[in-house]
């Protein structure tokens, strides 16, 4: 059985589909714990499915690295062999990174390295291309330059908005994050990537 900690910042649609997945006792890796940076929505997906939740405020650190020191401590807590950022939009720094690397991977709404950043989805329409995808990283210290597990492309319709776009792209994400999940509980080596 794969243990993962997954850590959120906003809604958790990710987290949701993980969840879903992993109540099914067929399935080879369960959610121990759920961190986030901040009071997230998406922490009641965890509560409705009986996992432990914990929040670690970036607000109430002095630094980026002794909020890390904090986040690293909760999450080692639950000794887990794989940490999902599932929609977490804080930059984890170094020590962090190091600590849990290559077991840490990222859901991204683009088709790394295209559109790295916090805002994969509004800078594809700026740049007006006719589809732009979903990838699922391992993370490293690069801003989403880590080695892609996998990733597809999603088209980009005459009109878009931001929000249309995102909604058609997070259905493609969530299978991917899920079916990534699967790979590595059934043996996938993130090293080798
Ligand atoms: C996802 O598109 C993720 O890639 C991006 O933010 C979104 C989070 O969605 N960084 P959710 O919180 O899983 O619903």
């Amino acid at each position: 059985m794969l243990n993962i900690v997954v850590l959120i910042s906003g809604t958790g649609s990710n987290l949701r589909a993980l969840l879903e997945a992993s109540a099914d006792a067929e399935f080879p890796a369960r959610v121990v714990a759920v961190g986030a940076d901040r009071e997230a929505d998406g922490l009641a997906h965890a509560e409705e499915f009986g996992i432990p939740t914990f929040t670690v405020p970036f607000s109430s650190f002095a630094s980026r690295e002794e909020w890390g020191v904090a986040l690293l401590e909760q999450i080692r807590v639950w000794n887990p062999d794989l940490v999902v950022l599932s929609g977490f939009m804080r930059l984890l720094p170094r020590t962090v990174v190091d600590a849990l690397a290559p077991h840490l991977i990222n859901t991204h709404p683009a088709y790394l390295p295209e559109f790295p950043g916090a805002h994969g989805v509004r800078d594809a329409l700026a740049a007006g291309v006719d589809e732009t995808g979903a990838s699922i990283i391992v993370v490293d210290n690069g801003v989403d330059q880590g080695p892609v597990i996998v990733q597809e492309r999603v088209p980009v319709l005459p009109g878009d908005t931001e929000q249309e776009l995102h909604d058609r792209i997070k259905p493609v994400e969530r299978r991917l994050l899920v079916q990534t999940v699967l790979d590595i509980a059934n043996g996938l080596d993130l090293a080798s990537l």
